[in-house]
């Protein structure tokens, strides 16, 4: 089980090393200002192995999309806790020429899925039984998304972008700090779930540094990389997870795989004072949420104000509390219920919406009447932002869930497993296990996709790319992505200040403002607790990944400090 190597005996992963160090050097000469920011393209991730990756490609002459694929796949080997082969994710793209597009490779619920799978004989949540292991896991969509997405926009060859990742997995990377300690943490449900061992069970415990090899991974990895879709969706790695669910009690057949398909949908547009938003669509509901979310407090003055003063955090927690109601009851994956989008992002409505809130007062989100409020998602979700030289720009959340998602790694193919079918609302209408309601529109059926609020967003300023955003979360992704992006349009913060503020969340229910230490001082939380706020500290809230285009055409990138991630450009 064990697989930790010395790396001073690695001859690969020095190599890895040194091309890092120079990538370094290098992209500090070319293209680069004197505060850091970059001309030529830039990567911003939850890793700095992945961030590099990716760097590579854009300098090899790929583009955005290149990167994305590499970097994704990258994140499948160095980010286990969220990168994934055996998740699912959104990608929303504008090329250089004002292009827009979106990909949906959210996973879906297996052909054999029911609506009660998840309940006891009285009816009842079972708890862990969408959360942990075979059954939790909906079928993973994202290599169908990287070849899609490839074959649409790449410009590299697919084996040059998988290529990365297959050494990486085989020679091996170091783990950071973090990934160790979560190794650790994740050891029992590791054991419990792969009885016949996994490169991420080690007999001792797991510490920084350590050099983490996964050879089944790469074998999968191979496979991709020569077959595309057909080297995970049919041959020997698709029977070595029909053979895991086999073992494990699952559902997913080899029908499931071999019928996903990643969908190209049409993102939401929306504008926030004259900056176009381009965001996701359902099956997230992530995009309608934060164009809700602008459109509610864009008549307030908010710049006057301040960041994060009493009355700003005031009118942005009355949003919230709404626009998180009406999600609960009208949104859910697009092929199987009507979304009623265009009257959800509607200025007036939203306006009409914010007409109840009262400033001497809180609301009580009991009084807000829009629906019935699904299970939050797990906050185990990964972003990045990328752009290249020509302009042309991803945005890309990816997702296995919950940390290490299932916590079931395929045995023979070394990917974990998705716990994505907690994401549908185990009991509609009813409370779910975690005391919180959910929504008919988010009922399983077999095939259909579990809603999600996932946020990859791209903005443009008078027809030109401005900022490429988004972040993990669970529930608390719009409203991360929401302040990040007025910590730049309203409160005039360069990228990296406005990812690394602290931040406030709400969601309607519970009627609570969770609030990162040091996010209000003791004036503001005076004040909104005398009218009625509850404020609960907590901690990190979201990762957020982002690039900001300066008006002297620099990239600037912010890499959330909550997590290793990286901004890497040249
Ligand atoms: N599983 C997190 C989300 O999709 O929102």
């Amino acid at each position: 089980m064990q697989k930790t190597i010395k790396r001073k005996h690695f001859a690969p992963v020095a190599v890895i090393i040194l091309t890092a160090v120079l990538s370094a050097c290098v992209g500090g000469q070319l293209g680069k200002n004197n505060s850091g920011q970059y001309r030529n393209g830039m990567v911003v991730s939850a890793n700095a192995d992945a961030s590099l990756v990716g760097l590579n490609i854009l300098k090899k002459g790929g583009n955005a999309v290149d990167a994305a694929v590499a970097v994704q796949f990258a994140l499948a080997v160095v980010y286990p806790n969220a990168g994934n082969l055996g998740g699912g994710g959104f990608m929303v793209y504008r090329s250089a020429s004002g292009e827009i597009n979106a990909l949906d490779f959210r996973e879906k619920a297996p052909g054999l899925a029911s609506r009660d799978m998840y309940l006891d004989s009285a009816g009842n949540p079972i708890k862990e039984k969408s959360l942990d292991g075979h059954l939790a896991a909906g079928v993973p969509g994202s290599v169908a998304g990287m070849v899609a997405a490839h074959q649409k926009y790449g410009k590299l060859k697919w084996e040059e972008l998988v290529q990365p990742s297959v050494l990486l997995a085989r020679n091996g990377f170091k783990i950071t700090a973090r990934t160790a300690k979560e190794l650790n943490r994740e050891k029992e449900r590791f054991v419990k779930f792969n009885p016949l061992g996994t490169a991420l069970l080690k007999d001792g415990l797991w510490f920084e540094g350590d050099v983490l090899v996964q050879n089944e991974l790469a074998n999968t990895l191979e496979q991709i990389r020569d077959k595309g879709n057909a080297g995970f969706y049919e041959g020997p790695v698709a029977d070595s997870l029909v053979a895991e669910m086999k073992r494990g009690g699952g559902i997913m057949s080899a029908a499931d795989l071999k019928n996903y398909k990643a969908v190209w949908r049409k993102p939401v547009v929306g504008n926030y004072k004259g900056y176009k938003i381009i965001t996701m669509p359902p099956t997230s509901s992530g995009g309608i949420a934060l164009l809700q979310l602008l459109k509610s407090v864009e008549p307030f003055p908010l710049k006057r104000w301040g960041l994060n003063a009493d009355s700003t955090v005031q009118v942005m927690v009355e949003a919230e509390r709404r626009v998180y109601a009406d999600r609960a009851t009208h949104l859910g994956d697009p092929d199987f219920y009507k979304v009623p989008q265009q009257q959800l992002v509607d200025a007036a409505y939203n306006k009409s919406r914010m007409s109840s809130f009262n400033w001497a007062k809180a609301s009580l989100s009991s009084d807000i009447k829009a629906g019935l409020l699904k299970t939050p998602e797990h906050e185990e979700t990964t972003h990045f932002s990328i752009v290249d030289r020509d302009g042309n720009a991803v945005s890309l959340t990816t997702t296995l869930n919950g940390s290490y998602g299932s916590a079931v790694l395929v045995k023979g193919a070394g990917f974990l497993l998705n716990n994505e079918m907690d994401d549908f609302s185990v009991k509609p209408g009813a409370p779910n296990m975690y005391g919180l309601l959910g929504g008919e529109a988010n009922a399983i059926v077999p095939e259909k996709r579990m809603l999600s609020s996932m946020t990859p967003t791209i903005i443009e300023q008078d027809g030109k790319l401005f900022m490429v955003v988004g972040t993990p979360g669970g529930s608390t992704i719009m409203t991360s992505v929401f302040q990040t992006i007025l910590n730049v349009i309203e409160f005039d913060k360069n990228m990296q200040a406005a990812v690394t503020a602290k931040r406030f969340h709400h969601q309607w229910m519970p009627d609570a403002v969770y609030v990162e230490e040091g996010a209000l001082d003791s004036a503001a939380t005076l004040e909104l607790t005398r009218k009625g706020y509850h404020i609960v500290p907590r901690g990190a809230i979201g990762r957020v990944d982002a690039i900001l285009k300066t008006k002297w055409g620099y990239y600037q990138g912010g890499a959330d400090p909550r997590g290793d991630d990286k901004a890497l450009g040249w």
